[in-house]
């Protein structure tokens, strides 16, 4: 690699003079009298290089070609600009095209387009203001979950993504075969016969790498998971992916009211360091897209969360006068709309819900002495709703047998996660935070169709 080239993040931090080579794709050209400047973005950071081309420094045929959406490299020297949000610009000397892009049919020319239109075009829309910021911050946002585990001491475990067992219980997973769909092998009944497919039963996409990662924090105490899971629930919803990017920390000898206290330090600390380094591409968020993401950011990086058990979180709904699309009632499970209300306007802060009805909730939850309600945790959060799914386990090996007969899964395919809790058996929690709930609660993007860089829905797999 050539010491001349620099990326245009780099280029910002040199000092006015320096000579460099700038390599990216141009956002747009505009040309004055004996002068044409040319916006150029590498994705380095949200700000483009402004390239100055005075007359007959380069070649008009050359020039000519430079139009949005083409990529180049461009010579010359920094130099202090007149021109005001910007410290330097490039006076350019040479101009080398590496690709044309035909300006009558290039999608992304310089006008605003709509987040819809821009998902419709997944393989361009990254070159866009939008979508450059909201995956710099997805990078960064990954970069601190690392971070915050690595620096206590949680080690980090790649649980499977092909999976035999489903940890939710909820049966909202897809199947993974390599049986022949038109002509599947049958059983003498005409079922199909799974054990002549690749696994010799049915398997799945994960749905959770919960209860791996429970067999692995009974060995190493504190862990986590980062990692892709599926759900094929049907739902077409703003907040809802077919395939999406969760966090799961699994910790032994960690009760409920320690759980809760580590996903509260964990949000703090992602949410201050993507302000931290991520400025730029916020700043931007703020002003386009939802101006209350900064003071929300700040507002929640230094005040502490609401707490409130689901029996309580109950009443306050039927107290508060709402009309509600879905009705309030103990034993139904929250809906967006409620978990909302708690938020934004309850406590105003995110707020972390407990103790909710267990059949409601999935069998793995510790049941609770009054027989009703288990050990689980939310945490809601303005404007998204949940982000943040947990509990703490069924350590006891009766409890849990009893709660997977109620919740009718077969124990047999659970022999192992049993074992657990009868060999050296601990109370144990944990916690799973959606990547993407989290995308959108960083940067107010209102669809989490755009803070993935591939979505999957119902009826959407392109790109
Ligand atoms: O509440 P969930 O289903 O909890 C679990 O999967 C547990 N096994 C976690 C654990 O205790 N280790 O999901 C956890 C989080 C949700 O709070 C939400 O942020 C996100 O995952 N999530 C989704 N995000 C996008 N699309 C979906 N379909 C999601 N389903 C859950
Ligand atoms: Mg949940």
């Amino acid at each position: 690699m050539n010491s001349k080239y620099f990326s245009v993040k780099q280029a910002y931090s040199l000092t006015v003079g320096t000579e460099v080579t700038l390599r990216g794709w141009v956002r747009s050209r505009r040309d004055s009298k004996g002068v044409t400047f040319i916006e150029l973005n590498d994705g380095s950071r949200f700000k483009s290089m402004q390239l100055v081309v005075d007359a007959g420094v380069v070649l008009d045929e050359t020039l000519k070609q430079v139009t949005t959406g083409s990529s180049i490299a461009a010579s010359g020297v920094l130099a202090e600009s007149p021109a005001k949000g910007q410290a330097v610009e490039l006076k350019v000397s040479a101009i080398s095209v590496y690709g044309t892009a035909d300006p009558v049919t290039y999608p992304l020319q310089k006008k605003g387009h709509t987040l819809e239109f821009l998902r419709e075009i997944g393989h361009l829309r990254v070159r866009s203001n939008t979508f450059g910021a909201a995956f710099r911050v997805r990078n960064a946002l990954t970069h601190a979950i690392h971070t915050f585990f690595q620096e206590r001491d949680f080690i980090y475990v790649q649980t499977p993504i092909i999976t035999t067992s489903d940890c939710e219980g909820a049966g909202q997973m897809f199947n993974v075969t390599s049986l022949s769909m038109a002509n599947p092998p049958r059983t003498a009944d005409g079922n199909v016969n799974w054990q002549q497919d690749f696994f010799g039963r049915p398997a799945y996409l994960t749905v959770s790498g919960q209860l791996e990662g429970e067999i692995f924090a009974l060995a190493f105490s504190k862990v986590y998971t980062f990692g892709p899971t599926f759900r094929a629930e049907n739902s077409n919803t703003p907040r809802h992916l077919a395939e999406f990017w969760m966090i799961e920390p699994e910790m032994a000898f960690y009760e409920l009211e320690d759980n809760m206290a580590l996903a509260e330090e964990f949000l703090k600390f992602i949410i201050r360091y993507v302000l931290d380094h991520c400025r730029e591409d916020l700043e931007f968020f703020n002003e386009r897209i939802e101006k209350t993401v900064l003071n929300t950011l700040e507002h929640v990086a230094e005040s502490k969360f609401g707490h409130i058990t689901y029996t309580d979180a109950i009443q306050e709904l039927k107290k508060s006068g709402k009309t509600w699309e879905f009705p309030v009632e103990w034993g139904s499970d929250l809906q967006t709309e409620h978990e909302r209300f708690l938020s934004e306007e309850l406590f105003k802060k995110p707020v972390i819900v407990t103790d909710y009805p267990k059949d409601i909730k999935a069998f793995y939850m510790r049941v609770n002495d009054d027989n009703k309600t288990v050990r689980a945790m939310d945490v809601l959060v303005p404007r998204v709703g949940e982000i943040i799914g947990g509990s703490q386990r069924e350590d006891r090996h009766d409890v849990l047998l009893q709660r997977l007969r109620d919740s009718r899964l077969d124990e047999k395919a659970y022999w192992w996660y049993f074992d657990l809790r009868r060999y050296g058996s601990v109370p144990h929690s944990g916690f799973g935070l959606g990547l993407e709930r989290m995308m959108m609660y960083l940067t107010g993007l209102k669809n989490i169709r755009d803070v993935i860089p591939f979505p999957r829905t119902p009826g959407n797999a392109d790109f």
